[in-house]
């Protein structure tokens, strides 16, 4: 079958191991079935991949890809969980030891079909087109988790988003806004943050400026780029809420004596449950909101969508179709 595949890992060149190209079919586990791809969200996770970060050399060749939108075996429309758990694990699957995304340990959804858990496979929400529904899963479920599970915001909070461009911080300000919040984001980029005061946000400012105001709680995914001003962005007893690290991990001053004399909380956050997918669409539903797409490319067209992610240049998600 036509597949969007990582055959090599490289640090460097993360894009010379991408292949567009042909896979065998998937092999179907019991408790498992199929889904026939209609589109697929990009998530800086493939990029991660292709570098190394979360797949093996001995996983090769792996076809990428986490999020998913199309028809099940029974022709029902779908979209797919991406975090499959322990097929004995109950509860919160993103707490499971042994849980990984599509695209880690099993082939991903850049493919004419994904083989998944039947669990994982989850009615397409009311009114949500199939591009619309493949960005929900990861960079959308994500953001859902960290402003109302992890982050426990509520409507009348403030809240800075950093790097205001990417497919989880498109999602944060737009889900930040539906419910009330008060939203502050930064992006290195002056369209960008033009772009982000249409989309909700109250306020935009270059990355690193000082706020005239400080926060409640602090949406981090850029890492070392932005941690300081995150911390210093905080009110006392503020939270920050951090799911990932596009920048890098390794910071140049941790602000530990802040955190502690501050009192700031410094939270984890991984993707979301099934049931927070379920709330998500609800909350979409509700406030007639919709996943912000930046483009949509044929499938076969990925390495386009892969190039535009590592340069950068997106505001929103990038979907694949079939
Ligand atoms: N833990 C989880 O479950 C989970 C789930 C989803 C994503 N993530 C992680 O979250 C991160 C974002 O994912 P994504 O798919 O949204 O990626 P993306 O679409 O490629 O977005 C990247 C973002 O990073 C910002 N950025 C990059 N370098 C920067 C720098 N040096 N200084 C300031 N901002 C910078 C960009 O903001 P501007 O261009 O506007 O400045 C852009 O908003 C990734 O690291 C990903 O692995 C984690």
């Amino acid at each position: 079958m036509f597949a969007v595949y990582a055959d090599k890992i490289s640090r460097e060149d993360p894009l010379g191991g991408l292949v567009v190209g042909e896979r065998p079919d998937p092999v179907v586990p019991n408790g498992w079935t199929t889904v026939t791809v209609k589109a697929a969200s990009l998530n800086h996770h493939d990029l991660w991949s292709l570098r190394g970060q979360g797949l093996k050399q001995d996983r090769l060749p792996m076809i990428l890809g986490c999020d998913a939108a199309g028809y099940d075996e029974d022709g029902s429309p779908v979209v797919v969980h991406a975090v499959i758990s322990d097929p004995d694990w109950a509860g919160d699957e993103t707490t499971d030891p042994k849980r990984s995304l599509l695209s880690e340990l099993h082939q991903g959804t850049f493919a004419e079909k994904v083989a998944v858990p039947r669990r994982n496979v989850i009615p397409l929400p009311e009114g949500f087109s199939f591009e619309e529904a493949a960005c929900l899963p990861t960079a959308w479920l994500t953001a859902y988790r960290m402003l109302f599970t992890q982050g426990g915001l509520k409507a009348g909070d403030s809240v800075l988003v950093q790097g205001a461009g990417g497919g989880v911080a498109t999602a944060l300000i737009t889900l930040a806004r539906a419910a009330g919040l008060r939203v502050i984001a930064t992006s290195r980029d002056e369209a960008k943050r033009a772009r982000a005061l249409e989309i909700g946000a109250h306020e935009v400012h270059p990355s690193g400026e000082r706020l005239p105001a400080k926060v409640d709680a602090v949406m981090e995914t850029v890492g070392r780029a932005t941690w300081e001003h995150s911390i210093r962005s905080l009110k006392p007893g503020g939270a920050i809420v951090i799911s990932g690290t596009t920048s890098g991990p390794q910071l140049d001053d941790a602000m530990v004596t802040h955190i502690f004399f501050l009192q700031l909380r410094v939270i984890g956050s991984t993707m979301g449950t099934r049931g927070e997918l379920a709330s998500l669409a609800s909350l979409l539903d509700a406030t007639g909101t919709k996943p912000l797409i930046d483009r949509t490319l044929p499938m076969e067209q990925a390495r386009a969508g892969f190039e535009a992610m590592e340069a950068g240049e997106l505001f929103g998600k990038i979907v694949f179709t079939r």
